[in-house]
């Protein structure tokens, strides 16, 4: 089992001939653009360089500039890729995952192949693997509070968690940008997020 950022078009194609089960994270492009401003500030290398005032960043992000390509994009491939085979393809949004752990990890277990017993199930299995991959659990563990690799802390890769953060970094308008571009860029495709400018509209 590995974990990768790279964009559904550049996996190996043996990962696509094999037997190997995909399992798509994606998180709604506002907090993921702060989430991901914050891990880079965090473990930019050269310390004493001012890292992109957010404004400009954020121009970047909604130009598509992205290390991994624009975030509509990769959304896309893993979406596309998930209607068309989803045997192979699981397609999942972090905030359904806030939302209903429970109805979640379930829906995992089945796609891979691992059925829970009723009985499993009563005696509160997933609950159980719900706290043990729980935000809380995995930030305290000795390993992601010190531990290291090459230049990147593992303790970054936890921050908050939380839905919604972007609220205290980017303005309404910059929300509509986003908005706006995601409209044109899903459209047609059945991949939607909550709105994010209930006030505007
Ligand atoms: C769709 O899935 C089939 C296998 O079910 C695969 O052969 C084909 O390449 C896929 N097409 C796209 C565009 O991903
Ligand atoms: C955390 O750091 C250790 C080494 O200190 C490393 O072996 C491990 O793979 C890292 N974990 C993550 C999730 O990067």
């Amino acid at each position: 089992m590995f974990s990768t950022h790279i964009p559904y078009e550049l996996l190996p194609k043996t990962i696509l001939a094999s037997k190997c089960l995909v399992v798509y994270i994606c998180r709604n492009p506002l907090d993921q653009f702060i989430s991901h401003r914050h891990f880079l500030i965090e473990n930019r290398i050269e310390k004493n360089v001012e890292p992109l005032d957010i404004d400009e960043a954020f121009e970047m992000f909604c130009k598509g500039i992205h290390p991994f390509g624009p975030f509509w994009d990769h959304m896309m491939g893993y979406w596309q890729a998930s209607l068309n085979n989803s045997r192979k393809v699981l397609f999942l949004k972090y905030e359904d995952l806030k939302e209903d752990i429970v109805f979640s990890v379930k829906k995992i277990a089945e796609f891979i192949g691992f059925h829970l017993s009723e009985e499993e199930e009563k005696h509160g299995v997933i609950e159980q693997i719900s706290r043990l991959c729980s935000f809380e659990n995995l930030k305290n563990l000795e390993v992601n509070k010190l531990g290291k690799t090459r230049v990147i802390q593992n303790s970054s890769y936890f921050r908050k968690a939380e839905v919604g953060d972007w609220t205290n970094y980017l303005s309404p308008s910059m929300a509509e940008r986003v908005e706006e571009l995601m409209q044109m860029k899903l459209r047609g495709s059945g991949l939607m997020f909550n709105s994010y400018c209930k006030d505007s509209s």
